[in-house]
């Protein structure tokens, strides 16, 4: 066992906190009060080769290891988890899924557009009437000779109205259940194919989210991922590896909380002394430090599987579900010892507690992970 980084990734860390505390970091406050989407930064992200990081070098990305990718992605979350996520969406859940997935057509005509970041991508699976319950799904995909035409509504699209295109999830055999969901690729501007306003968020603010509505859009067969029937089981494996994504996301917020804490604590004088010195801080700022890191352990483990190849998919749900909430007590505690300041919103502080929330909510609540361990556990 060796918990020491290699050159590169050591070079990754530090390139990606350089960026994020001299890019990122200056705008932050008002991009989130004025739900501003990050293009600028997440263009030079591209140049960084931040947006398809784990995709082979054949196909336009970096082909880094998934260790790497969840270190560049818990720097720029601890600055921007806005700028995170569209990060981890086109990374984790359309680069990794159009990579394991897609025909060589379609590898050739999206996926180097997607892992440069020339383009970016969303992932549709969610409607309204279902959320976790995903495979409850009514957008339908009926065939006609050599296309389908797509009908329906999804909803909270990360990614909706700022990407290029959109992995979408249809039924086409409603009778059988989730062995009747297909997965397409769909480009924005076609016929019958509209997109919602922007969803007033509580965090994660200037990352967009939204509806996408579909009526009798014609898709070619040649974009169909895998066969048909085939797209639940594509969409649950990819987010296995979305879920680390999110975990070391979550990771970043709850290290900004624990910096933020110490940096306060010891600037902010009470009583005589600073906050640093009464006991009851301390404890908060060391439980802050004792689970980021066994939370980082976990992420770091996921991630290490998935790319020995091996079954991954509950050690992720575990890293997400514990750095999620690790990151939700952590911001929590850091408004706490900000006290009056904290709640204000030029703290910035309270912007972490926001950001944190959805943490434990998108690619499968706290609830849905324990399902997915309870039953490898119990099986
Ligand atoms: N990989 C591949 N296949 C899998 C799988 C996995 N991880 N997990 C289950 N399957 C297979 C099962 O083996 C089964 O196939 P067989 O019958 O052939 O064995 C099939 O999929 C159905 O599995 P289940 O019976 O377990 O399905 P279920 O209906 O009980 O649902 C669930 C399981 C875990 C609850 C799942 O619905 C789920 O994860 N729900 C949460 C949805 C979610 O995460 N949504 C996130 C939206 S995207 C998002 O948030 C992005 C964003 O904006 C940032």
């Amino acid at each position: 066992m060796n918990f020491k980084l290699s050159e590169e990734q050591l070079l990754i860390q530090k390139t990606a906190k350089e960026f994020a505390e001299t890019e990122l970091a200056p705008g932050v406050v008002e991009r989130d009060e004025k739900k501003i989407w990050p293009k600028e930064f997440i263009c030079k992200m591209s140049q960084l080769g931040f947006m398809g990081m784990m995709t082979s070098s054949d196909w336009g990305g970096e082909s880094l290891d998934t260790i790497s990718y969840a270190i560049a992605l818990e720097e720029i979350s601890r600055v921007d988890a806005s700028a995170g996520v569209v990060m981890s969406v086109n990374n984790s859940l359309v680069c990794s899924l159009l990579e394991k997935f897609g025909s060589d057509y379609i590898k050739k005509k999206y996926l180097n557009l997607l892992a440069t970041g020339e383009k970016i991508g969303a992932f549709s699976l969610s409607e309204p009437q279902a959320g976790s319950d995903a495979s409850n799904m009514k957008t339908s995909a009926v065939k006609k000779d050599d296309y389908y035409e797509i009908t329906g509504i999804k909803n909270w699209v990360t990614n909706g109205i700022n990407s290029d295109f959109v992995i979408l999830f249809a039924m086409t055999e409603k009778e059988l259940g989730y062995k009747g969901i297909s997965c397409f690729i769909i480009e924005k501007g076609w016929d019958g194919f509209d997109v919602g306003h922007p969803e007033n968020k509580l965090g994660i603010r200037s990352s967009d989210t939204c509806e996408l509505y579909f009526d009798k859009v014609k898709v070619p067969e040649s974009n169909l991922i895998g066969s048909e029937g085939q797209g639940f089981k594509i969409a649950l494996s990819t987010l296995d590896g979305g879920r680390i994504g999110i975990a070391a996301q979550a990771l970043g917020i709850a290290q900004a909380s624990l910096d933020a804490s110490i940096s306060y604590s010891k600037q902010r004088i009470q009583f005589k002394k600073p906050l640093s010195e009464n006991q009851a801080i301390q404890y908060k700022i060391s439980d802050m430090a004792i689970e980021i890191e066994a939370a980082r352990l976990l992420v770091w483990k996921a991630a290490w599987k998935k790319d020995q190849k091996q079954n991954f998919s509950h050690l992720a749900s575990m890293a997400k579900v514990y750095s999620s909430e690790v990151a939700m007590k952590a911001s929590t505690q850091c408004v706490q010892i900000h006290g009056g300041y904290g709640y204000m919103r030029e703290s910035g502080v309270e912007r972490l507690m926001r950001d944190a929330k959805i943490t434990q909510i998108y690619e499968g609540t706290s609830e849905i992970q324990r399902v997915v361990i309870g039953r490898s556990i119990l099986k």
